[in-house]
């Protein structure tokens, strides 16, 4: 199974929280490998089984400068029958905004008729053993989906 991993960061929160989800994959036997949005195509992921996508929320709830291309490329991608996820770190301080950019990636994957079958994941800052049950429980719901 090909599972690739995509995120952007700039102080370290969202890459942990990549390197948290492989190792979760990890412990099913299954090896994720992880990008960066600068480093990646949406065409990079079309013969992938699983893709996760990994982001924090800029100003006023905006996706990542740096994942703009791919979150408009997407608009006109069709991933049907690939599985996605998306995940991210924010901070609970902006209030409405929190983790918003991960509820607009959401919804942009969704048009490209992808499978999404677990809950987007919501972290406040640094991932910590408290967010291990919801990482293994979208790990599982990944894992699980038909394919
Ligand atoms: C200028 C600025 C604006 C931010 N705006 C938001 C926001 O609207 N919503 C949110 O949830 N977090 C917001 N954050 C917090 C970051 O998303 C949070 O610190 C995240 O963990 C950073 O991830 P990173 O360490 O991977 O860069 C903002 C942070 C900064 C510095």
């Amino acid at each position: 199974m090909k599972i690739d991993i995509i995120y952007a960061t700039i102080t370290g929160n969202n890459e942990l929280l990549a390197k948290a989800i492989a190792q979760e994959f990890k412990k099913h036997d299954q090896k994720a490998v992880i990008h960066e949005f600068e480093d990646t195509d949406v065409d990079d992921f079309n013969d992938s089984d699983i893709v996760v996508i990994v982001c924090y929320t800029y100003d006023n709830g905006s996706i990542p400068d740096e994942s703009l291309d791919f979150y408009d490329d997407l608009e006109d991608t069709d991933w049907s029958g690939k599985i996605c996820g998306v995940a991210g770190s924010g901070d609970e301080f902006y209030g409405r905004d929190f983790c918003v950019a991960v509820d607009s990636y959401s919804e942009q994957v969704k048009k490209t008729g992808a499978n999404m079958p677990a809950d987007a994941v919501k972290i406040q800052l640094a991932v910590d053993d408290s967010d291990a049950p919801v990482i293994k429980d979208f790990v599982d719901k990944l894992l699980a989906a038909d394919h």
